[in-house]
């Protein structure tokens, strides 16, 4: 496998094409942005971290079929994925209440729903990720009807497999996000990450917040809480 030219640069990791024309290389930065790119800084070590988790949860899904994007890992930063289109929605479900849907309800951090939600926004930087509903993505046809209800079921399963999984880590999975890719041939896969970047962790003793909000939030001792979701994911 051949690392060819770097195709995109996002805000956590860089894309590059490989001498396979339907695989990618990803590698992990420690960037961080939070607040739609408008606060920043450095998370050391998240790369790695990043990296090593989401490829963990991937494969765990996959045992559990759900199609992902994950083909090896290549080194702590590097992995190699299938070739995607990356269909231009943030998937987010919810079992608690907690970041801009706390905010925007105006309600309490906490609440356990009786039972998970689902929402969209469109990706889209210049507009700030809006949030959308199911007609919004089909009138902008950013997927098909069909897509989209995959999309929701492929989700709802993710996370019934993700809250059991954590659950055994004493950690309560609170919220998460999800991009899905759509290969060459047409079929809706999972892509981006899975990691205290794109997923909300509370330890499930103390409430202590193990992801990319004490960041966010200047809590304090971000990368110790990334280090301790990485030894309870890996078992080390
Ligand atoms: P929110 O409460 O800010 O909408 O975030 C919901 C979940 O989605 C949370 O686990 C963090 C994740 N997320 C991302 O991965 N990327 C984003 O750009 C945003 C806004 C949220
Ligand atoms: N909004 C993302 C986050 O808070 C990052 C960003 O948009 O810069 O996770």
């Amino acid at each position: 496998m051949q690392k060819k030219e770097q195709l995109y640069e996002g805000k956590a990791k860089k894309v590059f094409a490989t001498d396979d024309p339907n695989l990618y290389i990803v590698d992990y930065k420690d960037d961080a942005t939070a607040f739609n790119g408008q606060k920043k800084g450095q998370i050391a070590g998240k790369g790695v971290i990043n990296n090593v988790m989401s490829n963990h949860m991937f494969q765990l899904l996959e045992q559990q079929g759900v199609p992902t994007h994950f083909v090896e890992q290549l080194s702590e930063r590097e992995t190699v994925v299938k070739k995607v289109s990356i269909v231009p929605l943030e998937v987010i479900i919810r079992n608690i209440s907690a970041g801009s849907f706390a905010k925007r309800y105006g309600v309490e951090e906490g609440i356990v729903f009786k039972a998970p939600t689902i929402e969209f926004s469109y990706k889209n930087d210049d507009l700030g990720d809006p949030l959308i509903n199911d007609y919004h993505a089909l009138a902008l046809g950013l997927a098909t009807e069909d897509e989209i209800n995959e999309i929701k079921a492929m989700a709802f399963k993710v996370n019934e497999v993700m809250k059991d999984y954590f659950d055994h880590l004493n950690v309560t999975l609170v919220d998460f996000k999800l991009e899905f890719g759509k290969t060459p041939d047409g079929k809706i896969i999972l892509a981006d990450e899975i990691s205290p970047d794109t997923c909300r962790l509370w330890d499930k003793t103390t409430g202590e917040k193990l992801d990319k909000d004490r960041f966010r939030r200047d809590l304090g001792g971000v990368e110790e809480a990334y280090q301790e979701i990485m030894r309870r994911v890996m078992g080390k």
